[in-house]
């Protein structure tokens, strides 16, 4: 059955059969802010982590549409339920060693029973607790200094110049280059730089299209 949007929230705990109290809800919900920059709740919508939608039962490191698992989770045979979360997201090297999910770990246990109630009602496919989807930006409508307007790649660099006139030099492990062919993707030839990861050091470069990738690249080194 789907819900209604206007339903208020403790009428939505109820109907969802999801065993959480409003007032764990509400504080899992912020306590999961600590993972937000990092997990969506929404399907395949992965950022630095993996969706963590559809995580209850779930192998660890098994989502097919996330590319950046450690082998150590893969190789880890843990499924995805209270005890291992809790052990996981109270010291994640300390359970998987060598994983590279960069996060220090909530040692308080009351927090992390709260985020866990949280996880687990928000976590299945379609539950209001998700939050809403979040389109992705227009990158019809980005600004100059997002419009690229020439790539550079020397070693171990590349160099990236926006149509407002200024090069800035990416690490090349740190710059992904993909495409949006849909209608809120670049126009074609007028790829767009998307800013990505916690430091601002990495960054996303969005094509129209596969084929315009190499003819944007040019490799040359100066000086
Ligand atoms: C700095 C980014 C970052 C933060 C913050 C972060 N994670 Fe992660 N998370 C990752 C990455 C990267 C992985 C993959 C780790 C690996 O493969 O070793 C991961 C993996 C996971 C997994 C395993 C998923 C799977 O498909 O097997 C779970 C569960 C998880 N994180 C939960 C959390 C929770 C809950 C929080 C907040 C308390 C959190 N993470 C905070 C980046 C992050």
């Amino acid at each position: 059955m789907r819900l209604r949007r206007a339903l208020p929230l403790f009428a939505l705990l109820a109907t969802s059969g999801a065993a959480i109290a409003a007032g764990e809800a509400e504080r899992g919900a912020r306590a999961f802010q600590a993972c937000a920059a990092c997990h969506s709740l929404e399907p395949d919508r992965n950022l630095t982590g993996p969706s963590l939608s559809g995580l209850w039962g779930r192998k660890a490191g098994s989502l097919a549409s996330f590319s950046r698992y450690s082998d150590a989770l893969g190789k880890s045979g843990i499924v995805w339920d209270e005890k291992t979360l809790d052990a996981w997201v109270r010291n994640p090297e300390a359970l998987v060693p060598r994983n590279l999910m960069l996060f220090e770990g909530i040692r308080d246990d009351r927090a992390r029973a709260d985020l866990i109630a949280f996880l687990k009602a928000a976590s299945r496919p379609g539950s209001p607790l998700a939050g809403k989807p979040r389109p992705l930006p227009n990158l019809r409508d980005a600004p100059p200094g997002a419009r690229v307007s020439a790539i550079r790649h020397c070693k171990d660099t590349y160099y990236v110049s926006s149509a407002a006139g200024d090069t800035v030099p990416y690490w090349e492990f740190n710059l992904r280059f993909k495409t949006d062919s849909s209608a809120s993707g670049p126009a074609p030839k007028a790829p767009v730089l998307v800013g990505q990861g916690m430091q601002g050091d990495r960054a996303q470069l969005v094509f129209a299209s596969p084929g315009e990738i190499s003819s944007f690249i040019r490799e040359e080194c100066r000086k």
